[in-house]
């Protein structure tokens, strides 16, 4: 089994002013140092130029949270591949929760969004997960099957080598519910699994984020998890200290 570098990802969703990311992200910065969890952060896009300007010579990574699948031309507020490129951006969350429920995100355009990604040079961060009712009917697996099948579909197998997926239970998401371990570790293996009935070397590779509620308090535990291999952090990734610690939470 190959062994898989944790990975910590902020996601700030639409938080914060100029005037509390900088401190924040200084003290991220300062944190962070002599961790071995790899680090990144997503932060609202006005704020990447900032961010890029300041994370140079640091370990952490910057993201974006959401991308154009198209790649130019009259698509007004929308942000392209190459301007995110611009900015030395690695990774771009795909098909956040967010993004599917409140604007409509098909699991289609999620696809075209993920290869976008790739084609540019930049890791895909695809979100994945179940409402509380679907989880409640018992159609978790079929929901994030259905999900994952798109971006295989359209983009090939092989593109997972390129790419992180996060397990998001949409129920546990800003609720301060956590799924625990278990149940964490149970989805993340049927991710695994279903990706390894198309080639087994990419689904033992693949580096699987679990987000929902992530904590100081809970990290560790879930990051124990044979399948778990980091978090995507909303909440708490505001709070510094809170984020710190666990990115400093080991395996
Ligand atoms: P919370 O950590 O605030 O529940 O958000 C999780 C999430 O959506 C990360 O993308």
């Amino acid at each position: 089994m190959t062994e898989r570098q944790i990975l910590v990802a902020a996601n700030w969703k639409m938080n914060g002013t100029l005037e509390t990311i900088r401190p924040l992200m200084k003290s991220i910065i300062e944190g962070v140092q002599g961790v071995t969890t790899e680090v990144a952060i997503c932060p609202p896009s006005v704020f990447i130029a900032e961010l890029a300007a300041n994370l140079d010579g640091s370990e952490i990574k910057l993201g974006a949270q959401n991308v154009s699948q198209l790649e130019k031309g009259a698509y007004t507020g929308e942000i392209s591949v190459s301007m995110l490129k611009d900015f030395a951006c690695q990774y771009v969350i795909v098909g956040h929760s967010e993004r599917r429920a409140l604007y409509a995100e098909k699991d289609l355009l999620v696809a075209e969004k993920f290869i976008a990604v790739q084609a540019s040079g930049m890791v895909p961060i695809l979100c994945v997960g179940e409402l509380l009712e679907e989880r409640e009917a018992n159609d978790t697996e079929t929901v994030i099957a259905r999900q994952l099948d798109a971006v295989i579909e359209l983009a090939g197998i092989e593109a997972f080598k390129n790419a992180v997926v996060a397990y998001e239970p949409v129920w546990a998401i800003g609720t301060g519910k956590t799924a625990t371990p278990e149940q964490a570790q149970e989805v993340h293996e049927f991710i695994r699994l279903r990706l390894a009935r198309h080639d087994n070397q990419t689904a033992d590779i693949v580096r699987i984020l679990y987000g929902g509620s992530v904590n100081a308090g809970n990290a560790e535990q879930l990051f124990k998890m044979a399948d778990i291999d980091g978090g995507l952090i909303g909440g708490a990734s505001l709070v510094a200290e809170d984020f710190l610690t666990i990115c400093k939470a080991m395996r």
